[in-house]
């Protein structure tokens, strides 16, 4: 029977949710992984390595450790597999600036309330405003979650043996995607729609890799701005689905349609939620940042996107899960 009984374990492990990412987020400010990852593995070396005090660094490693990102055996401490993968700095997947931003963003979470009952954000403060510069901070942060997605809609796709194509990325954020596929493919040239500021340190990342002649920016708002006529192979929508309503997302799937030459590819990576709502668990929470933060977002069903996707002239839609908390959407 006690096996059973409800108990309050899980309940106290949210309430207090936000202790987990503050140590994550204060952890990842020291580099503390990096240096553990270095070699550094008792609580006196990774306090020096760190500067920070010896108590701090107790504390951290005590949260770490609760955390599952850090494990310890006599003394000695060492990242978690999750963590030597994803809060390495210098790795390209590393999630570290994320977590840094998610800390910094908890204060916000006490609005929740208020904006529950509004339906809506609190302040014009919305991420879908022109030049928002919330995206300057977030682009870089954010890349590190598109890298395996990329990754995996090249491979469905087979973008490196694809020969000389062309790439629409809109909102392209960091470039995270060109500069995939443009290593990839050594023959594609890729051009990105964002507003200026966030092209421009697009533009600087892709350099750094040697691709800029085959890289090209459109400075403007994917609202009205012209996406061009059958000029593109690809077309990529990552990770902004979800700040749209639904009569945005089908005008721009309609936008992109016309952008892609007859049988291109558009490939959305986004939270998808199952038509049921029951499923999976990130993109059913997520919908409380896009209520924080934007006008008309949220995280969509696979339906929505089947149906929305139809309007705007796509025949074939297919969903692909990605070990991340994205679904890859194609449709042709
Ligand atoms: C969440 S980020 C995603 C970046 C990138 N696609 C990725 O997945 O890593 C959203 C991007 O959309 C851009 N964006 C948002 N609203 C926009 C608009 N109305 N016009 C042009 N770009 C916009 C932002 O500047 C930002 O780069």
């Amino acid at each position: 029977m006690s096996g059973t009984q409800p108990t309050s374990d899980r309940i106290m492990l949210l309430a207090t949710g936000y202790w987990a990412t503050g140590i994550l987020g204060a952890a990842a400010s020291h580099s503390l992984f990096t240096h553990l990852d270095a070699g550094a593995d008792t609580t006196d070396q990774l306090a020096a390595r760190a500067e920070i005090s010896e108590r701090g660094a107790q504390t951290l490693l005590d949260g770490l450790v609760s955390l599952g990102l850090v494990e310890v055996h006599a003394g000695r401490y060492r990242n978690s597999a999750d963590a030597a993968t994803y809060l390495v700095e210098g790795k390209p997947t590393c999630l570290s600036d994320f977590a840094q931003l998610k800390m910094a963003h908890m204060g916000a979470l006490a609005d929740l309330p208020e904006v529950v009952r509004a339906g809506r954000p609190l302040t014009d403060a919305v991420v879908e405003v022109a030049d928002n510069p919330h995206w300057e901070r977030l682009v870089t942060a954010i890349a590190a979650q598109s890298v395996p997605v990329a990754a995996i809609a090249a491979d469905t796709l087979r973008l490196a043996e694809a020969g000389e194509i062309s790439i629409l990325d809109v909102g392209g954020g960091s470039g995270i995607y060109s500069a995939t596929w443009l290593r990839l493919n050594p023959a594609a040239r890729a051009t990105q729609l964002d507003w200026r500021p966030i092209n421009a340190i697009a533009g600087r990342l892709v350099a750094e890799e040697g691709m800029a002649e085959r890289f090209t920016c459109v400075n403007g708002d994917f609202h009205t701005t012209d996406f061009g006529t059958a000029a593109y192979d690809v077309a990529v929508f990552s990770h902004i689905a979800h700040q749209e309503g639904p009569e945005d997302n089908i005008a721009i799937f309609a936008k992109l349609r016309g952008a892609l030459k007859p049988g291109g590819t558009l490939v959305i990576s986004d939270y998808v939620v199952d038509d049921d709502r029951s499923g999976p668990p990130f993109p059913l929470i997520f919908g409380s940042e896009m209520l924080l933060k934007s006008k008309q977002g949220g995280t969509w069903r696979r339906a929505d996107y089947q149906s929305w996707l139809a309007k705007a002239g796509f025949d074939d839609v297919t969903f692909q899960p990605t070990p991340s908390p994205a679904t890859l959407v194609f449709a042709r």
